[in-house]
């Protein structure tokens, strides 16, 4: 398949090929107004830390980076991580750290719940602060373009947490696709089937209601930040959140952006023309404050230069990624990850950034692996980490930048719309950044926010 990207700058920064074309500032790292030489240490606050964002900090630590605080709105929690990092000031609020730390802190890593992700990464880019942000990027697509508005303003470099973007897998699996190994790309299914009972909590809709005294050390306030009051519950919050729709984007809003990065990067994906849901026992007006058991997706992506139009089916759930024909007998159908169909193979390949991605029939992994392997385009990193880090320290853009990882995003959130409207084809103007035939979905394109809360820069 013969890829030519229309937009050349653009292209640089998502094939990462031209990350270090594209300059931000002719010095990155300014700690208080002062300019630092590449070779200083890159001082890192951590913000949300008791769980993922816990490892996220310690990935900074392990490439010999300093952390000078922590900050959480649970103290039991993150005591955990608290005690890892004794030296680290301790924080409950990230404006009160921000505003303390100013002066110390070159950036911040965010592992708070997808709610909170968009006000606490504002608040750090507009003072001038480097972004690490889990995934996905947002919890709104509104959220999403603020963001990216914002990075650009700011020049600050920026690193979404799809971890696997940083892997030699996906530069690989890019590489074929560019090399035509399996021809033009005009399908791909996509899914994951790990952890249905966190994304779907049907079983605990009866009980939202129940009253529940917050626990000590925990700011529950700070942890709703922007989402409209509703009485605390043990159901929301830590790792349950992700079930809940007002919090957490359900399994194709989790996943997304590890699964269907590998595509997005290879086919130059960008936004879908259109989205539509067919969802497993779902009454979006009975169970509408969680997600179903199983979805099927279906977005399309018009063609663009170079390459055809491509449709992406998502499969979570109890939905799974169906057997292609051509799959031999010892095949197997991945339970999370992606088989991109194209006119002369396949490329099949799991989670985070395309592993153990390989091409189907066998023959064509003989073509085009070992010795034959296409030529390496795409610079390669040593980790996720390492390439924030070192982007910040030499002033370049990291490869998940929010520039990529914003419209990667997006996909994933608009799954996640129309899981609200099963059945219905939603058609999705991405520049107007509205659906043209849907008025009742446009109203979760940008949710209302609590009073106090805004996305104002
Ligand atoms: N990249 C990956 O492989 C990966 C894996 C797991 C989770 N994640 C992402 O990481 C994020 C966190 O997920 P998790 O499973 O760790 O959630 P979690 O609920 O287990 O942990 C979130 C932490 O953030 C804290 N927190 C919540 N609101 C806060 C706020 N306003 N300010 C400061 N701290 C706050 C919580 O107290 C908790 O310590 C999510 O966006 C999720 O999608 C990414």
């Amino acid at each position: 398949m013969k890829h030519v990207p229309t937009n050349r700058r653009r292209f640089l920064c998502r094939t990462g090929v031209g990350v270090a074309l594209l300059p931000l500032a002719p010095s990155i790292l300014l700690r208080g107004g002062e300019s630092l030489p590449p070779s200083a240490k890159v001082n890192v606050a951590g913000i949300g830390v008791g769980s993922q964002g816990g490892s996220d900090v310690d990935a900074v630590v392990g490439q010999g980076h300093n952390l000078v605080a922590l900050c959480d709105v649970d103290e039991k929690y993150a005591a955990k991580k608290f005690a890892q990092y004794p030296k680290a000031k301790r924080f409950k609020d990230y404006r009160v750290m921000l505003d303390r730390m100013g002066r110390e802190i070159d950036g911040v890593v965010i592992g708070t719940p997808d709610h909170t992700h968009a006000v606490i990464a504002l608040e750090a880019m507009r003072r001038g602060k480097h972004v690490y942000c889990e995934k996905p990027l947002a919890h709104s697509v509104q959220e999403v373009r603020v963001l990216m508005a914002s990075a650009r303003r700011h020049r600050v470099v920026t690193q979404l947490g799809n971890q696997g973007h940083s892997s030699g897998s996906i530069r690989r699996l890019c590489e074929w696709v560019w090399a035509g190994a399996i021809g033009p790309v005009h399908t791909v299914h996509a899914g994951c089937d790990a952890f249905p009972q966190v994304y779907c909590q049907q079983r605990n809709l009866g009980k939202v209601d129940e009253h529940h005294d917050v626990p000590p050390g925990l700011d529950y306030d700070l942890w709703l930040g922007p989402v409209p009051f509703r009485p605390y519950s043990p159901l929301w919050v830590h790792w349950n959140w992700r079930g809940w729709m007002p919090f957490g984007t359900g399994t194709v809003g989790d996943w997304v952006c590890h699964v269907l990065d590998p595509a997005f990067w290879a086919l130059d994906l960008d936004a879908p023309s259109t989205v539509r849901a067919e969802v497993t026992n779902y009454d979006p007006a009975r169970h509408g404050l969680t997600y179903p058991p199983g979805a099927r997706i279906t977005f399309e992506f018009p063609a663009k230069a170079g390459r055809g139009p491509v449709r992406v089916v998502w499969h979570d759930g109890t939905t799974r990624i169906p057997r292609p024909a051509g799959f031999a007998a010892d095949d197997k159908v991945p339970g999370t990850g992606a088989i991109l169909l194209g006119e002369k193979g396949m490329i099949v390949h799991g989670s985070h950034g395309g592993g153990g991605c390989h091409l189907v029939p066998d023959e064509l992994m003989n073509q085009y692996s070992g010795k034959n392997a296409p030529p390496e385009k795409i610079v390669r990193v040593k980790s996720h980490a390492w390439d924030w880090l070192e982007a910040i320290r030499t002033g370049r853009q990291a490869g998940s930048h929010f520039g990529y990882g914003g419209p990667l995003t997006e996909v994933a959130l608009l799954g996640a719309i129309a899981i609200r409207f099963p059945g219905q084809t939603l058609a999705w103007d991405a520049k107007a950044m509205r659906f043209t035939n849907h008025e009742k979905a446009n109203a979760f394109v940008s949710p209302p926010y609590r009073d106090g809360w805004t996305l104002e820069t």
